[in-house]
């Protein structure tokens, strides 16, 4: 009999499972009221008197061993996290993963980017809070003016005036108030205005504004580079036009059309049959806004330009309401997906 449980002993040392059923099915094996171990102790009875401290001794052993054992073998499949007892899988393919989209005014952001640091162009970035100063007054934007009611915002706090942007071109004032020409930058950013909230226009919206500031810089080069602007983004077939305009901080200053994209210029809805779209305001840099940076308008011109981002963007995926950029619907922003 000592024989047998130390065959016994060894066989519950080399134990292993692959799920928790079969632990449970040694369990009953080992230790129910009919298993190996309790037919043991039932035999035990049975075997001479001298031998029964030696075995008694053994079968205990067994029996505590079996126990401790099983219950390792039990808390392993617990651990596992796999209480049903089902063989573990790491192979089998997971639920469906739901990829995101970057947002059209995001894709769109960084193309215009894309673009001008392609022609030297690199980024900067300014406050969407800002004061008088940079929003207005340093942009030739006299107290009384009425182009400052074009751009009427929100005010944190009315005197001084702490305001939301009305637009990026406050960043213009920022860049050259800290550095001299020349300078070639672009602003991307979030503007605000108070408006009434339609299918074309939103109290908040995003802009890129350019500006170039060195010496000879004319407006020649102005209408080329934003020439070659329009090009890139919308295709080679676009051609632009230039409208006087009036903004206080360019002079002198001009609107800029694109040959309807839509219809190639032959007249549609989109351009309301006129075969031109308005994408952007530029301008020369109005020598007095050089004048308040401490830049030298004798020695330095520049150019400006401001478009807004979803305008461009409408214009280019033909989406017809600009509220849609804001209510991050996702039925409208997974059809951005595989853009980039
Ligand atoms: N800041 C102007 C606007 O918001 C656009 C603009 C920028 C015009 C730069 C001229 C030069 O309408």
């Amino acid at each position: 009999m000592l024989e047998k449980i130390e065959q016994l002993l060894q066989e519950i040392e080399n134990l292993s499972v692959s799920s928790g059923d079969e632990v449970e099915r040694l369990r009953l094996r080992y230790l129910s009221k009919k298993g190996v171990i309790s037919t043991l102790f039932e035999e035990f009875k049975t075997i001479p008197n001298e031998q029964k401290r030696a075995v008694g001794q053994l079968l205990n052993k067994l029996k505590s061993r079996a126990g401790q054992k099983l219950e390792e073998l039990k808390r392993s499949f617990e651990e596992g996290g796999d209480e049903e007892g089902v063989d573990l899988d790491l192979t089998r393919p997971t639920g469906q993963l739901r990829l995101g989209a970057r947002h059209p005014v995001s894709i769109v952001r960084n193309e215009i980017i894309g673009i001008f640091s392609r022609l030297g162009y690199t980024v900067a970035e300014g406050p969407e809070i800002e004061n008088d100063w940079y929003n207005f007054s340093a942009l030739n934007f006299p107290a009384e003016h009425p182009a400052r009611d074009m751009q009427d915002t929100y005010f944190i706090r009315q005197d001084p005036a702490i305001l939301l942007r009305t637009h990026t071109s406050s960043v213009q004032i920022r860049v050259m108030e800290e550095m001299q020409p020349p300078i070639r930058k672009i602003f991307p950013g979030r503007v605000f205005r108070n408006e009434a909230i339609s299918a074309r226009a939103h109290c908040i919206f995003h802009q890129v504004e350019g500006l170039y500031v060195d010496t000879n810089v004319s407006f020649a080069d102005l209408k080329q580079s934003l020439f070659i602007f329009a090009r890139e983004l919308f295709g080679e077939q676009t051609r632009i036009r230039l409208r006087p305009s009036f903004f206080p901080f360019t002079e002198p200053s001009g609107e800029m059309d694109i040959s309807c994209n839509i219809c190639g210029g032959k007249g549609c809805t989109i351009c309301k049959y006129t075969g031109w779209v308005e994408i952007l305001g530029c301008g020369m840099v109005d020598p007095q806004v050089l004048a308040n940076c401490h830049i030298d308008p004798e020695t330095y011109t520049g150019f400006a330009f401001g478009m807004g981002i979803e305008r461009v963007t409408m214009l280019k995926y033909q989406i017809r309401d600009l509220r849609l950029f804001f209510e991050n619907d996702v039925r409208f922003l997974k059809q951005f997906q595989g853009a980039i």
